[in-house]
């Protein structure tokens, strides 16, 4: 595109690039610091905004660690392994310090508190390409499969059964989910072998092929605090479990729940986050699109001897419209935690307008989590706390937890 330069990096982008400022232009530059001065090639332009490669660093920073991965520099999944992890936790507060100003024009005091996780192996699931032999993820902005031979973020026998399923040139995707080194195992397509890979490894206590159980339990479990969970194949769950117990006691504690309160958990997965609330409260209405997942919350309130939950299956606005507008009902606080799109402006008006006291939104996308408390406090509401859980160490995501009290 144009003849290689050095540039000095100025900032870090919302996805962990390195920012150029090139005359009028802006360009990005993953696995690059601030203060670094770097060769770059650019391979991709789009008006003002450019893309580039980095080709050598003439002035390392301070910040910069050496990645523990031997795949960093190509790989999808991690952007920020050659960040130092305090500095990697720093880059986290001011991304959502200043979205929450772009995005929600909110100026929040300070720069949130976070809670760290300076540790690997903490991925409880992962989904691998496989074709023609080689398993994987996708390179970076591609999907073309990087051959995998390692990944710290996860635990070492994920890769073990990867490598294992691309021997016998399985086709597709698969998923593995390992909690406590008890392992599912979710094909797309069919795996011819399944016999040699039950063989090869005990640990696997579950096979799933095109949506069907072909081998061991029906679920996989976790435990957060003293509660079990089973867990469905295409039921969400919460990625790190460690740092799930401190995002759940930060939810908790922001809620500050009391004996007489009915509580909403909206977008309730297993309904995980409502049943570690239930013994603080009189009820938890938990509401789910996943009807799998809703009957794996039914389960978890039953082996968990718990007798205050309803769970209902639908859409979050359609339900929380039928159960409010309709039915008139009324509930002391709402739990929210939406995919990464976040909540429809239909959602927040009715919880507005029926004037329930507290909402608690978890979300894992700073801007859409901006722009919904944007609308919440146009209506009325206060932003009274906020804290940020480090659930995704290494890649540039972050889980945010806010508190919205009606003012
Ligand atoms: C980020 S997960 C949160 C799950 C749960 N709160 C937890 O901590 O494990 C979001 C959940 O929202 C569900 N979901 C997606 N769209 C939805 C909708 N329109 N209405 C209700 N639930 C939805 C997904 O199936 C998923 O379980």
């Amino acid at each position: 595109m144009s003849e290689n330069r050095f540039y000095t990096i100025v900032d870090l982008s919302h996805d962990g690039k390195g920012v150029i400022k090139d005359g009028d232009e802006v360009g990005f530059v993953s696995n690059t610091i601030p203060d670094e001065t770097v060769l770059v090639s650019w391979y991709k332009k789009n008006k003002k905004i450019k893309f580039g490669k980095l080709i050598n660093i003439e002035k390392n920073s301070e910040k910069r660690v050496e990645p523990i991965c031997q795949h960093f520099f190509s790989c999808g999944g991690c952007q920020l392994q050659h960040l130092k992890y305090s500095e990697q936790l720093k880059f986290k507060q001011k991304k959502v310090f200043e979205v929450f100003k772009r995005v929600g024009k909110i100026d929040l005091i300070q720069y949130p508190e976070i809670v760290g996780f300076d540790d690997l192996n903490y991925r409880n699931k992962s989904t691998f390409f496989a074709q023609n032999g080689i398993a994987g993820f996708y390179k970076e902005e591609s999907h073309s499969i990087i051959d995998l031979k390692s990944c710290p973020i996860q635990p070492e026998i994920n890769i073990e059964i990867s490598n294992f399923i691309k021997k016998y040139r399985y086709s597709g995707s698969f998923v593995i989910r390992n909690h406590n080194n008890k392992i599912m195992v979710i094909f797309e397509n069919s795996f011819k072998n399944i016999d040699d890979l039950i063989k090869k490894f005990s640990n696997i206590i579950s096979i799933y092929q095109k949506n069907r159980l072909i081998y061991g339990e029906r679920y996989i479990s976790e435990k957060i605090k003293n509660f079990n969970f089973l867990i469905s194949p295409t039921s969400f769950f919460q990625i790190n479990t460690k740092q799930t117990e401190n995002l759940y006691q930060i939810a908790k504690d922001f809620l500050n729940p009391l004996k007489n309160e009915t509580i909403v958990d909206c977008y309730c997965g297993t309904g995980s986050i409502g049943i570690t609330i239930s013994p603080f409260v009189k009820k938890i209405i938990g509401i789910e699109l996943n009807k799998d997942s809703i009957l794996d919350a039914i389960e978890n309130s039953k082996i968990n001897s718990i007798d205050n939950t309803e769970w209902i299956v639908g859409d979050a606005t359609d339900i929380i419209q039928k159960e409010i507008t309709i039915e008139k009902k009324t509930f002391d606080a709402i739990i929210l935690d939406p995919p990464r799109a976040g909540t429809t402006k239909e959602f927040i008006n009715i919880i507005s307008n029926s004037k329930i006291k507290k909402v608690l939104y978890i979300s894992c996308d700073p801007a859409t989590l901006a722009r919904d408390c944007a609308l919440f406090i146009e209506n009325g509401y206060i932003l009274k706390n906020i804290k940020l859980v480090d659930m995704f160490p290494h890649t540039y995501h972050i889980e945010s937890v806010v508190l919205l009290e009606l003012g």
